[in-house]
């Protein structure tokens, strides 16, 4: 199944796409997941019919760099090739020469194949370090 692709938030239903996000990722209040989003230079969300199903983001300085955020995808529609074309229409749009995200611990295999690597030092400063830690995201030492 193809699911239709928008590159705008125009006309979304901000309590759905909450719905998807914290289903997937974690939870989010509708209204903030909508500040994200409009404040985002770039953002893509996947549709089955009316229904939003998945999105991404990324903040882009439209020369140097960018970073993606928040791509997700509910679990019924994995696996199909979708969770790709959010990403490959996010990368279209990003003018940023450098990409840069923090992949869900096991996912940084999807995003090799577009290219992406391990960074060596790559650090993050974050709300929750210790929930960071529990999740996998940061080791406590070089
Ligand atoms: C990450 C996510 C968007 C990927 O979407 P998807 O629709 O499942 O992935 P696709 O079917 O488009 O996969 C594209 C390719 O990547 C591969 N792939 C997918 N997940 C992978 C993984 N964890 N490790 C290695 N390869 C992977 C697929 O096998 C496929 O390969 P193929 O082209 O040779 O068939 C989706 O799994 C998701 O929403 N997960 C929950 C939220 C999440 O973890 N988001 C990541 C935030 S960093």
């Amino acid at each position: 199944m193809n699911l239709r692709l928008q590159f705008n938030t125009q006309g979304l239903d901000w309590a759905e796409a909450a719905r998807v996000f914290s289903a997937t990722l974690a939870p989010r209040a509708p209204d903030l997941l909508q500040r994200a989003f409009e404040a985002s230079s770039v953002t893509a969300f996947a549709f089955d019919g009316r229904r939003v199903v998945g999105m991404g983001r990324a903040l882009d300085d439209g020369v140097f760099q960018a970073a993606i955020y928040d791509l997700c995808l509910l679990p019924e529609y994995q696996g199909q090739g979708q969770g790709a074309a959010l990403l490959s229409g996010l990368l279209e749009r990003i003018h940023g020469r450098t990409v840069l995200l923090y992949a869900v611990p096991g996912k940084e295999g999807f995003y090799e194949r577009f290219g992406f690597r391990v960074m060596q030092t790559a650090m993050g400063r974050f709300e929750n370090p210790a929930r960071m830690e529990r999740l996998g995201y940061l080791r406590s030492t070089l």
